[in-house]
C-alpha cells in the first residue's frame, strides 16, 4: 500500500497556493483550513470562499460542526470542483468556544453523532475522513475515548494528532498511541511533531496509512520530497 504524505490544515497558511506548492513537492493530499458547516449552510461569503479549490491539487474540505441539518443543507447545494477529494471532520479544535458547544475535540466522545455525520457525507457520494486529538484531557486519553471513536466510526481514514485538547502545540506529541490506533484495523495517519525522514521511516514501518505534516511544512515545504526518497 502506498504510504500517504499529507499537508495538515493550518488556518491562514494552507492557502490554495501553498497547498499546490506542497503537492508539487510530494504531498498526496492537502486540506482547506477549518470551516464551520453552519456558516456554509447559510452561504456565508468568507466561509464559502475559504473552501474553493481552484486547481487539481488533491484537497479535502475540512468542516466542523455537530448539527445534522447543517450538513444536510450544505451537502444539498455543494458542487465538487477540480481537485476536491472529499471532506474531513475537525475533531481536533480545542478552542474554548468549540469545546463549550460540544464541537471540535469535544466531539471525540460524541461517537454516534460523528458516525451519523460521516455516514451522511459518504451517502452523498463523498469520501469522509476524521482529524482528531486523543480526547479532551489526560483522563479521556487514559480511558481510550479516541479508540472508541475510531472503532465505531467508518471514516475513510483517521488523522490522529497525538495530543489531548488540554495540551498545547509545545507539549510533546505521544507517538506511542499509534500502535493501539492501528490495532483497530482502521487506516491511521500520524500527526504531531513530524519533521525528520527517520521519524517518517519508523512510522511507515509500523504499518500506518500515512503522515500528516503541519508546522515543518510551513518552515520547509520541501519536507514532502521525502516521499520520493522513501520510494
Ligand atoms: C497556525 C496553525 C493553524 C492551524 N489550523 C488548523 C485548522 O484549521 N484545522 C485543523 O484541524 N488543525 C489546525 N491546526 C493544527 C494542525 O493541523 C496540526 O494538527 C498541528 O499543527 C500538529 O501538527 P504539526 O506538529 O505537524 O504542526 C493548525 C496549526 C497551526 C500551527
Amino acid at each position: 500500500m502506498d504510504f500517504k504524505f499529507m499537508l495538515a490544515p493550518m488556518e491562514r497558511i494552507t492557502t490554495p497556493e501553498f497547498r499546490t506548492l506542497c503537492h508539487k513537492y510530494g504531498a498526496d493530499l492537502t486540506f482547506t483550513e477549518n470551516s464551520r458547516v453552519a456558516n456554509l449552510a447559510k452561504g456565508k461569503r468568507g466561509e464559502v470562499e475559504a473552501i474553493q479549490i481552484p486547481d487539481d491539487t488533491p484537497t479535502q474540505i475540512q468542516l466542523s460542526g455537530a448539527r445534522l441539518d447543517d450538513y444536510e443543507k450544505f451537502l444539498a447545494k455543494f458542487k465538487p470542483e477540480n481537485g476536491f477529494a472529499g471532506f474531513n471532520l475537525n475533531l481536533g479544535c480545542s478552542a474554548p468556544s468549540y469545546m463549550r458547544q460540544g464541537i471540535g475535540a469535544a466531539m471525540i466522545k460524541r461517537v454516534s453523532r460523528t458516525a451519523e455525520i460521516v455516514h451522511m457525507v459518504q451517502k452523498a457520494g463523498y469520501a469522509c475522513s476524521v482529524k482528531m486529538r486523543l480526547g479532551e484531557n489526560k483522563f479521556e486519553k487514559k480511558t481510550g475515548t479516541y479508540l472508541n471513536l475510531i472503532n465505531n466510526v467508518d471514516a475513510d481514514f483517521f488523522a490522529v494528532h497525538a495530543r489531548t485538547a488540554a495540551q498545547t502545540l509545545d507539549d510533546k506529541a505521544d507517538f506511542h498511541v499509534y500502535s493501539a490506533c492501528k490495532d483497530t484495523g482502521k487506516k491511521i495517519v500520524a500527526n504531531g511533531d513530524i519533521r525528520t525522514k527517520e521519524q517518517i521511516v519508523d512510522l511507515k514501518k509500523s504499518g500506518l496509512y500515512g503522515v500528516m505534516i503541519g508546522r515543518a511544512a510551513k518552515v520547509n515545504p520541501r519536507v514532502f520530497e521525502f516521499k520520493a526518497e522513501l520510494g
